[in-house]
């Protein structure tokens, strides 16, 4: 070979070998199960990073014990009237500060009548109030004692990231053309065009997620593709909301076998329970407080799956909990009796009101 020749290959190898020093992302892997069966998640660190820094919870805004009993300070409270008028006022601005920041007090409170149950903000807060006490102290099965807030879900928005309403049906005239089986088409809330109805099936309703046969012949077996394409769809869900492979719950060797399954997926099955539950009797019964433009396609209310908490994290903002700062959301209390002189009746709620 002559001496160009050679010095020429001897820059293009140089060159490959920076672009790949310069494109490799460098990894981290944690191993998860026994040595050599491949349970382990593997991450960039850029997007390790990227998760750390966007699951650090707000600054505390301060709750202070003064003042009278909200109960006999207040006109309308039923859910935080054991709390001095300086804790009331303390979760108040908290509140404010997690759901709805740009629009302010005036998000939930008609102007001028904080008491008044006019917008339907306001009585959706006090259930949300009260569906996150009984999250912390219920729920605890999957919550543990990190607990959440509202600002687990809301993260500064007054409608959480992550909702889901239920399918549309195929459209008549396209349906005449080839019914789609509400699927093969991209499934945003997985990142695959797995079935899009997988939420309805199990986050809502109740079907049986198992499809595996354990045996060597099928025998009592008779899961289909589609209940399996189902249990697939959630199974994506799962990984993309928690920001893990599917290892983090599965020794995939044997997706069924629990005795092989990190203890994460028993967590899991809890979390199944629990946003079906959720979504049953604390979201739906919600849905004609609700004006039109919050509900779906088929009328139905907003709904939360895995991502509604989680949002990317394997623990909802990365296992920091908020509660040991906002005790009054750890558990429902019984309410005391008002014991101040009545108060003039409040103004009768606007037209549309509840
Ligand atoms: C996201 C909704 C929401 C926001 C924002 C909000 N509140 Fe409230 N507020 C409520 C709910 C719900 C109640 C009733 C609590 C109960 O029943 O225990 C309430 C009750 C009150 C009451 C008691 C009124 C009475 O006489 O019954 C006061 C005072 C109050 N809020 C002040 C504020 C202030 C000040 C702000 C802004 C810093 C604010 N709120 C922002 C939801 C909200
Ligand atoms: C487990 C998740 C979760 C938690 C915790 C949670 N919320 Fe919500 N919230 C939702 C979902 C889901 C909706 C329905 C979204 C929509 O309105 O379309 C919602 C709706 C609302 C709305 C109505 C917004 C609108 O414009 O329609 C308000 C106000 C609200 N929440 C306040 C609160 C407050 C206050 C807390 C804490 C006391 C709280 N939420 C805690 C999930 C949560
Ligand atoms: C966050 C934990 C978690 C992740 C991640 C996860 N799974 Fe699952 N998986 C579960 C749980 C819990 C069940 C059992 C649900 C039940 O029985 O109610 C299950 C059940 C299954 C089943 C049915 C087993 C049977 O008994 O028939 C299959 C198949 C499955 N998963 C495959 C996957 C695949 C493929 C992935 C990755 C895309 C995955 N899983 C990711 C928790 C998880
Ligand atoms: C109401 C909010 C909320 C929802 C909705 C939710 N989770 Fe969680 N999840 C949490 C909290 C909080 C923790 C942290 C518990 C702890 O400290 O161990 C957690 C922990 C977990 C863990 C344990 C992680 C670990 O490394 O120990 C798994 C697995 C998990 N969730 C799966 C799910 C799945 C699957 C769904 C949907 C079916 C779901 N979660 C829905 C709040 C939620």
């Amino acid at each position: 070979m002559s001496g160009l020749k050679q010095t020429a290959l001897g820059m293009v190898a140089f060159f490959i070998l920076l672009m790949v020093v310069f494109w490799f992302e460098p990894t981290r892997t944690t191993q998860l199960g026994f040595d050599g069966v491949g349970m382990q998640v593997t991450d960039t660190v850029e997007r390790m990073e990227d998760r750390a820094a966007g699951n650090v919870p707000p600054p505390a805004l301060p709750l202070t014990k003064s003042g009278d009993l909200s109960v006999n300070a207040y006109k309308n409270v039923q859910v935080l009237g054991h709390l001095s008028t300086g804790e009331f006022v303390g979760m108040m601005n908290s509140i404010t500060a997690w759901v709805s920041p740009q629009q302010g007090c005036a998000y939930c409170h008609v102007d001028g009548d904080l008491a008044s149950d006019a917008l339907y903000t306001k009585v959706v807060s006090r259930r949300m109030l009260q569906m996150t006490m009984h999250i912390n102290e219920d729920l605890k099965s999957h919550v543990k004692e990190t607990g959440v807030t509202c600002w687990t879900c809301h993260r500064g928005e007054p409608v959480p990231r992550y909702i889901w309403h239920e399918e549309a049906p195929q459209d008549v005239l396209a349906a005449s053309l080839g019914y789609n089986a509400e699927q093969n088409r991209f499934n945003g809330d997985n990142g695959t065009s797995l079935p899009r109805t997988a939420f309805e099936q199990f986050l809502l309703g109740d079907t049986s997620i198992r499809v595996q046969t354990n045996t060597a012949l099928p025998g009592e077996n008779h899961s289909s593709i589609k209940q399996t394409e189902w249990t697939y769809s959630l199974m994506m869900h799962f990984s993309r909301s928690l920001g893990v492979n599917c290892t983090y719950c599965h020794n995939s060797r044997a997706w069924e076998n629990w005795s092989e399954s990190p203890a994460t997926r028993a967590t899991a099955w809890h979390g199944i329970r629990m946003v079906r539950h959720l979504n049953n009797e604390w979201l739906a019964p919600l849905t004609d407080v609700f004006p039109p433009n919050r509900l779906g396609p088929n009328g139905d209310g907003p709904k939360l799956n895995c991502a509604t908490c989680h949002q990317g994290a394997y623990k909802p903002l990365m296992g920091k909990s908020m509660l040991p700062d906002f005790p009054p959301l750890a558990r429902a209390m019984p309410q005391p009796p008002r014991t101040a002189p009545a108060a003039p009746a409040p103004a009768s709620p606007a037209a549309g009101g509840p």
